[in-house]
């Protein structure tokens, strides 16, 4: 019966060597590694959270007087309703871990250089979008906890000079966090936000495809490939198969990662959701500690070093900006990191100083 499906397909539209062409015959580089399973695990967890977000979806009530309490029905009494809201919560958290993985990892191995500057822009504004649902999706259980975190977040935005007053207002709807900011952030998130995101993910998979999967620089046989001024996919003769031979490795590192999400899904949930999430909004009452989700930990604590939230914001800006440019900046064809020495001095100090960053702004 599939045999018969296939052919009457095959006839219509070649699905064979379609197959073919993208599986068995599309060889990648023979000392291809874990690291480069990343992106495979990214749009597995997007998957999910686009299906659980769905199901939420049924029972969610996006209107300030009734989204805490539908989200407590949705965890209380709709049948496994907390493994779907704790799942997409969680996996939101895992996803910014992999995000962050997949690019430190590029950016390890040099692989955002010529010809793959479009494939590291598109990365670049999907990783800000995954933030940015990230952002958006925190306020709608309409908790104490994401009431006031996206009081903090959108008010760093009015130390942009001139426009700061007005840009908050714009993003909340309003002077303050309030049911306005909740309809706008609701249809960001579940529309504005994934379909951008959707879009982004085919043109980053096509340039992915077009220019061919960068040889690892590491090993005695590894050199910078001469990259010429004309089109030319990056072609691996001796490599490995796709299909099966590297999918293979990829499915265990992407059960992995499921099962990580599975174990804190369901034995250490409190983690990504504390206890002041249990609590409804309430403007009239500040929690003693308001503190951005773990991601956001440095841009905040960055706004109170800096003597002025204006100076804070512009650090912010010009370091998003170096990372976006970096392809244009750093035009060398060396991608060895042991050839690479100030680079790599640069990638661990930057590194090490985000996360004591986060760290300080975790405990001040
Ligand atoms: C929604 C998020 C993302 C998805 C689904 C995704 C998916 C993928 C996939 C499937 C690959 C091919 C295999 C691999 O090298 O991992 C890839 C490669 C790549 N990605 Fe992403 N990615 C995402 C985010 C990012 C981000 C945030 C960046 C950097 C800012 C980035 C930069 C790159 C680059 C430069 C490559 C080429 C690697 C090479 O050929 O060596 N991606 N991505």
């Amino acid at each position: 019966m599939i045999r018969k499906v296939v052919d009457w397909l095959d006839v219509r539209l070649g699905v064979r060597e379609l197959w073919e062409q993208n599986t068995t015959g599309y060889l990648v580089p023979r000392t291809i590694n874990a690291w480069y399973a990343l992106g495979t695990v990214l749009l597995v967890l997007f998957g999910l959270q686009f299906l659980t977000g769905i199901l939420l979806l049924i029972y969610y009530i996006p209107d300030a007087e009734k989204a805490f309490d539908s989200v407590g029905r949705i965890v209380n009494e709709v049948p496994y309703g907390w493994l779907i809201r704790n799942l997409h919560a969680v996996g939101s958290n895992l996803i910014v871990v992999v995000l962050l993985l997949h690019m430190l990892s590029v950016l390890f191995m040099g692989s955002y250089k010529k010809p793959r500057e479009l494939t590291w822009l598109s990365g670049f504004l999907m990783f800000n979008l995954g933030l940015a649902l990230c952002l958006t999706g925190y306020l709608l259980p309409w908790s104490q906890l994401s009431f006031w975190a996206t009081t903090v977040a959108t008010d760093a935005a009015g130390a942009v000079p001139v426009i700061g007053p007005k840009l908050v207002e714009f993003l909340r709807g309003s002077p303050s966090v309030g049911p306005q900011t909740l309809g706008r952030f609701f249809a960001l998130h579940v529309v504005v936000l994934p379909g951008a995101l959707m879009g982004l993910i085919g043109f980053h998979l096509f340039c992915v495809r077009r220019c061919g999967i960068s040889v690892p620089p590491f090993g005695k046989e590894a050199r910078p490939a001469r990259v010429g001024a004309v089109y030319s996919h990056e072609k691996h003769p001796d490599g490995i198969p796709f299909f099966p031979n590297y999918t293979t490795e990829e499915a265990a590192i992407v059960c992995f990662v499921l099962a990580v999400l599975v174990g804190v899904t369901f034995f250490a949930p409190e983690i990504f959701i504390p206890l002041d999430a249990l609590d409804p909004a309430d403007p009239f009452a500040t929690p003693e500690h308001i503190k951005p989700e773990w991601y956001f930990l440095w841009a905040y604590q960055t706004l109170k070093i800096f003597p002025s939230k204006f100076l804070g914001l512009a650090a912010q800006g010009a370091l998003m900006t170096f990372l976006a440019l970096l392809p244009f900046i750093d035009r060398s064809e060396e991608r060895r990191p042991a050839r690479r020495p100030l680079f790599v001095t640069c990638y661990v100090i930057g590194l090490l100083l985000v996360v004591a960053v986060s760290i300080w702004g975790h405990y001040s």
